[in-house]
């Protein structure tokens, strides 16, 4: 493609989120076809980011000096002169991550970041928050793109739809192609780039109606279905040797989600609609995914940002790899950049893109992606089970919004007490009440 002489200018929102190297890494690995000029990051944690940017303030001097680069915790000299703003964050930091997952546990409900309560909870704490960088972004730079990754996406994005309609604001999620880069090993090919697809739901909530090898058109379905029912989408071998434990249970618990409805292949998510038992039974409430966590992830990364620090060159860093997240969203803005029409997953108001749903639904469906925005695909119809199960979701989603609304008790309440994870209304009761406390500096007052 012949291209013109821009150079783009991005901040990440959520400069101190352990994903933000692996940003860094990629943005700088894709320089031939999204070139730059700048890269800011914003955290309202200084400390917190200062131990990211100043490891990678010595990366970018190494590799690619002519870009500016800083982090700051000022708003408006981070969102001013941008084109995109990735983001990032997480409203809580894995202090309230680790809450969200341990209160629901306490009452033998499943304790997860972004399903059931916890991700109610969790969404609640991002909206006024992604609002704000909102506002900031169309304040100081009224033509850039926000593209977002902070969770819990679908009630962010629910939030977007009601408040901010107009905004140029695309709603993310990495788990789609995290597993098509799953289905593609399985198939002998490389990645999700290799892959064509039809997928529909909600994010953290889904369904893959058909996979195609991209470049021969092969229906790719019958041999994925051979594999998952029997492995889930473990792959094993090199290619999952950094994988972490609660990971390898997930990819292979897919084998009994895909047995409930075989005529598609699911989301890794559903696993906690499905078998909310078989979650709470095998979770220690003391030990959730945030403390696995702690001891891996955040202390790799920040442990890498140290020795980068210290030995003053980032030769050989942990982010000179391959990883789906940050390729992704160097992906989507190049698409958005350069108009490429690609087809990625977005979490957009529904508008027809499933017959069957209503048009203000949020959901997860292929889009096109042009320097317009996204367009739709049409998926066709739900299945009559997934758009039950959907229907019950999304109602959860919309209840949140409106409790954010209108300071609501009872909708938060109500949210929690339909959803599929939650066995009775007593018991949603208790674990709102346990969280709105822990939540104060977060939520609205719920009256
Ligand atoms: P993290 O806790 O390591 O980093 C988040 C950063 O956000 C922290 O530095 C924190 O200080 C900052 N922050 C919190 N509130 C802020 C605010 N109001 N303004 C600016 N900065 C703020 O988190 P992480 O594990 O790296 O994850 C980052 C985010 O990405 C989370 O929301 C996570 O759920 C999300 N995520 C989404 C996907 C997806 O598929 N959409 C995939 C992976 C991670
Ligand atoms: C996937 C999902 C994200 C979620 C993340 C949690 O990537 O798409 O939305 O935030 O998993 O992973 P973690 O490793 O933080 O538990
Ligand atoms: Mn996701």
């Amino acid at each position: 493609m012949m291209k013109d002489n821009r150079k783009f200018s991005v901040v990440i929102a959520g400069g101190g989120s352990t994903f933000t190297p692996g940003f860094v890494l990629n943005l700088l690995k894709n320089q031939d076809r999204f070139p730059l000029r700048k890269i800011k990051f914003y955290d309202n944690d200084a400390e917190r980011q200062k131990k990211i940017g100043d490891a990678v303030s010595i990366i970018m001097n190494e590799r690619a000096p002519e870009i500016e680069f800083e982090y700051t915790t000022d708003p408006k000299e981070a969102f001013t002169d941008v084109d995109f703003v990735m983001g990032s964050i997480r409203v809580g930091k894995y202090h309230m991550r680790s809450l969200d997952e341990k209160i629901p546990l306490r009452y033998g409900v499943n304790g997860q970041e972004t399903t059931g309560p916890g991700g109610m909870a969790y969404g609640l704490r991002s909206i006024p928050a992604i609002i704000q960088i909102i506002d900031w972004m169309e304040e100081y730079s009224p033509n850039a793109w926000m593209i977002n990754y902070s969770n819990t996406i679908a009630i962010v994005a629910e939030a977007c739809r009601r408040l901010r309609p107009h905004s140029k604001v695309i709603n993310i999620c990495d788990m789609p192609i995290d597993i098509m880069t799953r289905m593609a090993q399985i198939c002998g090919l490389k990645d999700y780039h290799d892959l064509d697809f039809n997928y529909y739901g909600l994010n953290h909530f889904g369904w893959w109606k058909g996979v195609w090898d991209k470049k021969t058109g092969k229906d790719l379905m019958p041999e994925l279905k051979k594999y998952v029912s029997k492995n889930g989408y473990w792959v094993g071998g090199d290619f999952d040797k950094n994988t972490e434990a609660s990971w390898k249970e997930t990819f292979k618990k897919a084998a009994d989600c895909y047995a409930l409805e075989p005529n598609t292949l699911p989301n890794t998510y559903m696993q906690y609609y499905y078998y909310p038992q078989y979650e709470v039974k095998n979770a220690d409430p003391n030990r959730t995914r945030t403390d696995e966590i702690r001891e891996y992830r955040q202390k790799i990364v920040f442990g890498e940002c140290e020795r980068i620090v210290k030995e003053g060159t980032a030769e050989n860093n942990m982010w000179d790899r391959n990883e789906t997240h940050s390729e992704y969203i160097v992906d989507i803005c190049h698409a958005i950049a350069y108009n490429t029409g690609e087809k990625f997953l977005a979490n957009i108001p529904n508008n027809g893109a499933i017959s069957n749903m209503d048009p203000d639904s949020i959901v997860e469906v292929p889009c096109l992606f042009t320097s317009h925005g996204v367009e739709p695909i049409s998926t066709g119809e739900a299945g009559i089970f997934q758009r039950g199960l959907m229907m019950e979701q999304q109602t959860c989603e919309k209840l949140v919004v409106d409790a954010y609304e209108q300071h609501s008790y009872e909708k938060m309440w109500e949210a929690f007490a339909l959803n599929k994870t939650v066995p009775d209304a007593l018991v949603a009761k208790k674990i709102l009440d346990d969280m709105i406390p822990e939540n104060k500096p977060y939520w609205p007052i719920l009256k």
